[in-house]
């Protein structure tokens, strides 16, 4: 029988501290219902003490989902602990995550410490958070860096403390996959007890081995992965968690299987990709938009003739369903609403109402809506409660000519209009905004994205602005790319102008 692998998901905890990735509760409550259809064992819902609207979202989190395991971060610090545990009071199943960092740069550098300090921190973290819950995960951070034989020592301490599961972070993304594999299997070799608790994965992917380093880890013993949904996290992200689980499917040798409904990886991708307004990367593997298009001829014909040829992987297996039903200016509310709960989604009726006037001004637009079309129409009411709006924009541009905008910007009511010329329409009208916002900002990056194909595609726009040193994210999808454009820019205003 093969053995069973967990998937613990941190894209509510490590994913969610990306600058940008921001999810508001009722968003994170969407992503965990999610998340829950997609099988997942554990889901990381947050680090409560750092935030009330952390502390909130976990609490939250653990009404709407029954299966998983729900499971709340903190520092070796008691206070930490308390928090978390009252987090989860209304959790089924509820997890506390604690640890400490156990490489030299963290216990002398960072904590200006001793080994035996550290060890005796992690043995009393895990003490005094069993008092509140069973299931007591601890990580050793920075693990990747850690000197195995001292691993070891903490690993066998917390175990005796009473973890049911060990974190193993590489937290820099600095091992070899060889090396992080002989980690794990140093691990079960060398520590007394090991079989009474799961040793779990934590890759980063500052040098794009997260994966690699966590199916090493996989082959070497460890029974949990950590892992996000289209691998986002810090820096360079995460292990993804598409990644590790198409693996597993498509290596039966391993012997190792995990509890991934595969069919709802690729809505899930799209969905969050929405949500936390982060793009996928064409080439990402599995949910890329390129992921199974064969574009050379030699490849096409290969595919046509057996699917086999070329292809590792049916894309109907991870979701993605060609076929897929296309909504159009008929398509009625049962059939706007039967969509957006097949892609994870349920609104209220009043919500619901919303969504659909804007799916019927978009269709007459746009000839098919897709799903991303849709993901992008239920989160469009976030534009409604900003204090600076758009009221109009006009441009005028072309080849041998100067662009000129003028613009009318809603202001908490107040109407203000400006108009300037540019090197272009965007240029223009961004020059017209800043006449009226009067703040020095300046655009960090700027990318412009069809969603799918077609002239009369939704471009999506991503920007990053800064202001006074802090960096803010801006996004916005339009058939108008240049609407698009500025009303990005007005979104990244409006987190710093309250
Ligand atoms: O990367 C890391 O070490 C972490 C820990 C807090 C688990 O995210
Ligand atoms: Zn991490």
């Amino acid at each position: 029988m093969a053995d069973k692998l967990f998937i613990f998901d941190t894209t509510l905890r490590d994913g969610e501290q990306v600058p940008g990735c921001q999810l508001n509760t009722i968003e994170k409550i969407q992503v965990a219902r999610a998340l829950e259809t997609l099988g997942v064992d554990v889901i990381e819902a947050g680090f409560p003490v750092s935030s009330p609207g952390d502390f909130n979202s976990v609490v939250e989190i653990s009404k709407a989902v029954t299966w998983p395991t729900i499971c709340a971060l903190t520092r070796a610090v008691e206070k930490d602990i308390e928090v978390a545990a009252d987090s989860l009071k209304y959790a089924k199943r509820g997890r506390i995550h604690t640890g400490i960092g156990t490489s030299y740069y963290h216990i002398k550098h960072k904590f200006n410490s001793t080994e035996e300090e550290i060890l005796e921190r992690a043995i009393a973290a895990v003490k005094y958070a069993k008092k509140f819950v069973e299931d007591v995960e601890f990580y050793c951070e920075d693990a990747g860096r850690t000197d195995n034989v001292y691993l070891a020592r903490v690993v066998e301490a917390v175990i005796k403390a009473g973890a049911t599961v060990v974190n193993i972070p590489d937290t820099t993304g600095y091992c070899l996959p060889s090396e992080y594999g002989e980690k794990i299997k140093f691990l079960m070799e060398n520590v007394k007890g090991v079989h009474n608790a799961v040793l779990s994965t934590h890759c980063h992917n500052d040098l794009g081995m997260a994966t690699a380093n966590t199916i090493a880890g996989v082959l070497n013993g460890a029974r949990q992965v950590e892992v996000t949904i289209n691998g986002i996290g810090e820096r360079a992200g995460n292990t993804a968690l598409e990644e590790v689980v198409m693996i597993l499917k498509s290596h039966q040798e391993m012997g190792i299987e995990s509890n991934i409904n595969t069919q709802k990886i690729f809505p899930t991708s799209r969905m969050i990709s929405s949500l936390m307004n982060m793009p996928v990367q064409p080439n990402k593997a599995i949910v890329g938009r390129n992921a199974f298009a064969h574009s050379s001829g030699i490849h096409q014909d290969g595919v046509l003739k057996n699917r086999e040829s070329y292809e590792i992987i049916d894309p109907k297996d991870v979701g993605i369903d060609d076929n897929a039903i296309v909504l159009t200016a008929r398509s009625g509310r049962a059939a706007l609403k039967h969509r957006l709960s097949i892609l994870g989604v349920e609104l209220s009726q009043e919500k619901l109402d919303m969504v659909y006037e804007e799916f019927l001004k978009l269709a007459d637009r746009k000839k098919d809506i897709n799903d991303d079309d849709v993901l992008m129409l239920a989160g469009k009411d976030r534009l409604d409660t900003q204090r600076i709006k758009l009221e109009y924009l006009q441009v005028t541009s072309g080849i041998g000519i100067k662009s000129v905008a003028s613009i009318c910007l809603n202001i908490a009511g107040e109407k203000f209009e400006a108009a300037a010329s540019g090197n272009g329409p965007v240029d223009a009208a961004i020059k017209a905004v800043k006449q009226i916002v009067h703040r020095q900002m300046v655009i960090e990056e700027f990318l412009i994205q069809a969603i799918n194909k077609g002239s009369d595609d939704m471009g999506k726009v991503h920007m990053q602005v800064q202001h006074e040193g802090l960096n803010y994210y801006g996004f916005s999808a339009n058939t108008d790319i240049i609407a698009a454009s500025i009303e990005a820019y007005i979104d990244a205003i409006n987190k710093f102008v309250k």
